[in-house]
């Protein structure tokens, strides 16, 4: 198969065209760094020519609903109109578990994002996954001052990128699924325990402190709006043995 991964340089779509790679599938990437800017969009449909599936893994830093909304919505019509030009018969996008129950902030821009694909005109699957454990990475990089690091109150479940990437890639090698049964990782932890585990396992003590977000966004992290239900599927790798690594490679 020939698959297009938009968003195939960042943290799982990396994996996503290494494990299509791997499977002997031929991979395009489309991202800013590979010369693609899918906001604006133009020649998308000579990219895809011969594509049988695209990935959409792409993602902004934004935390605004309005800007997020404008990045998934833009990407995401951009990437359809290209589609449906160029004939490709599987859109998979990958979403997160709990946008369509707080879609606040840069949720707003997935629940859009699902709504535009599941009412488009391309045969879609969305999966819903969890936070990755690279989410505990983020956190630590983005809000540590000095010796401090802010951590919002947050129950996560995560899961391993690269089973994300796995599961990706072998809902592209099927026919289009709608919405399979949503990805989680094997434990639910808080966030300040993630930070605090990461940051020792590259030899930082910082002071954590955990902060309870206002707002509808904020009571999701903390009530388990944004965790997986009963009928979630469950990734092997728990977010310990994510961290054993880390330390390993930092050692
Ligand atoms: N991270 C998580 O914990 C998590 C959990 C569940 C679901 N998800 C979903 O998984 C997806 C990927 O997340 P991630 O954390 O792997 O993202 P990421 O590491 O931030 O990577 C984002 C990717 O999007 C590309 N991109 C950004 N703006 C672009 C533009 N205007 N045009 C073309 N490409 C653009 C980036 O490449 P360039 O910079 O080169 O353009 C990069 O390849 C997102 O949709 C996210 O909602 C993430």
């Amino acid at each position: 198969m020939k698959i297009a991964v938009a968003g195939g340089t960042g943290a799982v779509g990396r994996l996503v065209v290494e494990v299509a790679q791997s499977r002997g599938h031929a991979t395009v990437v489309l991202a800013r760094s590979a010369g693609l800017d899918l906001v604006v969009g133009h020649e998308l449909a000579t990219v895809l020519d011969g594509v049988d599936a695209v990935v959409d893994v792409t993602s902004t830093s934004t935390q605004s609903g309005k800007a997020s909304e404008a990045f998934f919505g833009g990407v995401t019509r951009n990437l359809l109109g290209a589609e449906r030009a160029a004939g490709v018969g599987h859109h998979l996008a990958l979403s997160i578990v709990g946008s369509d129950r707080a879609p606040f902030g840069y949720y707003a821009g997935k629940a859009l994002q699902e709504q535009l694909v599941s009412s488009g005109p391309v045969p879609w699957t969305i999966l819903r996954a969890t936070q990755f454990h690279e989410f505990a990475q983020r956190m630590f990089a983005q809000f540590t001052v000095g010796p401090l690091s802010l951590v919002p109150t947050m129950r996560s479940q995560p899961v391993a990128a690269r089973e994300v990437a796995e599961r990706l890639v072998a809902l592209a090698e099927g026919a289009p699924a709608g919405r399979p049964a949503d990805l989680a990782g094997p434990e639910v932890l808080q966030m300040a325990d993630m930070v605090r585990a990461y940051a020792t396992a590259v030899g930082r003590k910082p002071r954590i402190l955990q902060l309870p977000l206002p707002g509808g966004f904020g009571k999701a992290m903390r009530d388990g709006t944004i965790l997986a239900g009963p009928d979630a599927d469950h990734g092997t790798q728990t977010f310990h043995e994510w961290v054993a690594e880390v330390a390993r490679a930092s050692a």
